[in-house]
């Protein structure tokens, strides 16, 4: 990578003759030579300079290119996003180098969720996989492919723990677990940063939404947050600090309130917790428009009073910019904030661009000129064997009736369902600069892998749904949902005339991509009644019937449950989604994945999490007493637990031996079970570990993930798998906001998912 790096520097160097030497050429990449730089380089500018590194820009019609062009040239902009092609994003790094007077490097930004060019499976299917090499590599495609397309930053991962099945956002996290998410975010920061920012191929992260955005009320996206301290530290808060320590450079700020304080205005968060107790040293950018926000949420009086207290709360950057240059210059001239306040936002984004190196090389992301691509989309740039095997392990097998699965390449197959030959819909959203053509459908999926030795059918069957308003919704922006103009019955009519011709139907429905998204929440999360109704005229048809469902949060499957002879979890599973979707129906792939999330029967049931609290009346399904918690008008429980999934072949796991039954505070004990295939073919499975403090000073929940391990055995083969268990496994934060470890009692419970488990115990002293 040297010589694109040579080249591309003598290219800026030469259209600049007056680059300044001192500030330019090549750094070495330590804070202690970055601080000195950067307290040398703040020297050097106005105040106008320096507020205009805090302005986020994003190209759009508010924002023409004329218009940025004339704010680059200013010092206006500090960084651009939603701008993700080399030769657009060369331009706008020539105007700074031409045309500014510091040439202080813009760097670019773009919301690389689950891939860029190549997507992968929504954040909730990666986490299904369990797999963190997996996600490793989703993260180095996704930053290489980034990159490539010269950007520096990612607003990813995100990494708020989410009981919510009605916030739409549930689907671009990982799910409800505090443990496994912080996993999930610690593994991509590591990934996509690779050894440094700095690199041709990698790029720097931004975790988000700092904090606690996945607990909005009654999931109703931007609603407010109200929780306990006890439960922000032990719940909530871990996975943003792990995704920090793995080396986060910068921090996207919520749009939400905790406890009647709005994220953007709150300085204990931003301040005492991430700057002075988390020693954060990167960025914290606003979410779009939050800082505006401010008004409505009734903390600040008009557009000046929301820039002084964003900014004074700790907020460096204002995504979307409109009121940080209009009113920071006042308010440092009535001293309402002081220059200090702006040097310290300043600094921490000379400080990341610094760290991106784009003080050796502006240009570093983008190479030579002649370098670019001919075809941003062309399919070589594409990643389809690692999507495709990504993909296959985030599909959870949820139900297996009579070994209805795996389907034989044999007979005639009706592939039926709105969702069924949907390009778009797979890719789910959030898809990046992903290209919707380019995606494989399952009905493709099917035929790739089948079609030379079955017949395959389709029929749409119905429409995503019928609900006007609804379609209305999810096509306000763009046509993002075509209703096929044809009576509901006609369709209904087709697909069961297609499914009589078959020997097995395989039916993909669930929800349109825009349902499960920012600003999608739903007060209700059953399958809507227009694929409910071809559900039930499917099942009539006798036929076996194999629901592959595709969406972005959990759905109250109950008549889904029951009808169907097999169902799988395929979440929105990207690019190579269909073929991948393929390989399990037929079992060239023999499903792994496991929920991240637990699935309620009803919305009435939420929320409903498997690390809950005890209650003092806890209800026993075996032994139903009146005066205990439940609901007396359902079954209690979620109808597919947390960690829950099945596979072709049958695992056995052993009882737990521990290495010792005391545990001391400096020391650490080995939880081991022994695993074995005992089915006939050969299969992955995660092993995972829980723990329960059985008495504490306060209420802690009746188990809780604290380990986990994806193994493959092949038929017959068994495998030894061993947890070392330490004090810091048993931390909790007390009443005092102490974290500590109380002596007593803990059960250890080892299982292939949250309820069958092999249960022992041992004391820590
Ligand atoms: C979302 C962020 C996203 C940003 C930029 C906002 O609306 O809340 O998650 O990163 O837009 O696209």
């Amino acid at each position: 990578m040297k010589w694109i790096c040579s080249v591309s520097l003598a290219v800026s160097l030469a259209i600049q003759p007056a680059f300044a030497e001192d500030l330019f050429g090549p750094h070495a990449l330590t804070p202690e030579a970055r601080d000195a730089f950067v307290t040398q380089l703040l020297k050097k500018m106005t105040l106008d300079e320096k507020i205009g590194q805090l302005r986020l820009i994003s190209v759009g019609p508010d924002n023409p290119k004329e218009a940025i062009r004339e704010m680059i040239k200013h010092g206006q902009v500090g960084a651009i996003f939603n701008t993700v092609t080399r030769p657009d994003i060369r331009a706008m790094q020539d105007q700074v180098m031409q045309l500014s007077r510091l040439k202080i490097p813009l760097f670019f930004a773009y919301d690389v969720i689950h891939g860029q060019r190549t997507v992968f499976p929504i954040p909730l299917g990666l986490a299904s996989s369990w797999d963190l090499d997996a996600v490793a590599q989703v993260g180095r495609i996704s930053a290489y492919e980034a990159a490539d397309d010269g950007l520096n930053m990612t607003w990813a991962p995100m990494v708020d723990v989410s009981r919510e099945p009605r916030w739409g956002r549930v689907s671009e996290g990982f799910g409800e677990d505090t443990y496994l998410t912080a996993e999930m975010g610690r593994t991509l920061v590591k990934s996509m940063q690779g050894k440094s920012p700095a690199d041709r191929y990698s790029v720097m992260t931004s975790v988000k939404h700092f904090a606690l955005y996945g607990a909005v009320e009654g999931g109703r996206d931007y609603n407010t947050v109200d929780m306990s301290p006890q439960r922000m530290f032990q719940d909530y808060l871990p996975p943003y600090k792990a995704s920090l320590d793995a080396g986060s450079g910068g921090v996207m700020v919520a749009l939400n309130s905790i406890n009647g304080v709005p994220a953007t205005a709150d300085s204990w968060l931003l301040k005492d917790l991430l700057r002075k107790q988390w020693k954060f040293k990167g960025i914290t950018i606003s979410d779009h428009g939050a800082i505006k926000e401010l008004i409505k949420h009734g903390v600040a009086s008009d557009p000046q009073d929301a820039v002084r207290i964003a900014l004074k709360s700790g907020v460096d950057m204002s995504m979307s910019d409109e009121f940080y240059s209009k009113y920071l210059p006042g308010l440092v001239k009535s001293g309402a904030v002081s220059e200090q306040e702006i040097d310290d936002a300043a600094r921490h984004v000379l400080n990341v661009k610094y760290d991106m190196g784009l003080f050796n090389d502006p240009y570093s992301h983008l190479g030579p000129k002649g370098s670019d691509p001919v075809d941003t989309n062309a399919e070589s740039r594409l990643h389809r064997p690692e999507a495709r095997d990504v993909a296959r392990k985030s599909i959870v097998l949820l139900k297996n009736r009579l070994e209805t699965l795996p389907l034989k390449k044999a007979g005639t197959i009706a592939v039926i369902g709105p969702l069924a030959d949907s390009q778009r819909d797979i890719m789910g959203s959030w898809s990046a600069a992903g290209v919707i053509k380019q995606s494989v459908t399952l009905l493709q999926g099917i035929k790739n892998v089948a079609a030379d030795k079955a017949t395959i059918l389709y029929a749409k069957g119905a429409n995503v749904t019928d609900n006007k308003g609804i379609q209305d919704f999810l096509n306000i922006y763009e046509k993002a949902v075509t209703v096929d103009p044809r009576p509901p019955q006609q369709m209904l009519d087709e697909a069961v005339a297609t499914a009589k011709k078959a020997d097995v139907v395989v039916v993909a429905v669930g929800e349109a991509q825009g349902m499960a998204h920012e600003a999608s929440s739903r007060s209700d999360i059953t399958i809507p009644p227009s694929q409910l109704a071809l559900l039930r005229a499917l099942k009539a048809t006798g036929k076996p019937l194999v629901i592959v469902l595709m969406n972005g949060r959990p759905l109250a499957l109950v008549s889904e449950d029951q009808y169907a002879d097999a169902m799988l979890e395929t979440w929105f599973s990207g690019t190579e989604g269909g073929n991948a979707i393929a390989d399990v129906l037929f079992g060239d792939y023999n499903p792994s994945g496991k929920l991240p999330v637990s699935f309620p029967r009803s919305v009435g049931q939420i929320p409903i999490y498997y690390n809950h609290l005890p209650t003092g009346r806890p209800y026993n399904f075996e032994k139903p007493n009146k005066y205990t918690s439940h609901y007396y008008d359902a079954a209690n429980g979620p109808l597919y637990p947390f960690g829950y999934g099945l596979s072709y072949t049958r695992f056995t796991v052993s009882p737990v031996t521990l290495s010792a039954n005391t545990l001391t505070r400096n020391g650490s004990i080995n939880a081991s079970v022994k695993v074995t295939n005992i089915g006939q073919r050969d299969g992955a499975t995660v092993v995972q570990l829980y723990l329960h403090d059985q008495t504490a000073s306060i209420s802690r929940p009746v188990k809780e993930l604290k380990g986990f391990k994806r193994i493959m055995l092949k038929a017959g083969e068994s495998q030894t798998v061993t947890f070392p268990i330490d004090v810091n496994a048993l931390k909790f934060w007390n009443q005092q906001m102490q974290q500590v470890a109380e002596p007593g009692k803990f059960d250890v419970m080892i299982g292939l998912d949250s309820v069958r488990t092999q249960n022992t115990e041992f004391s820590y002293q």
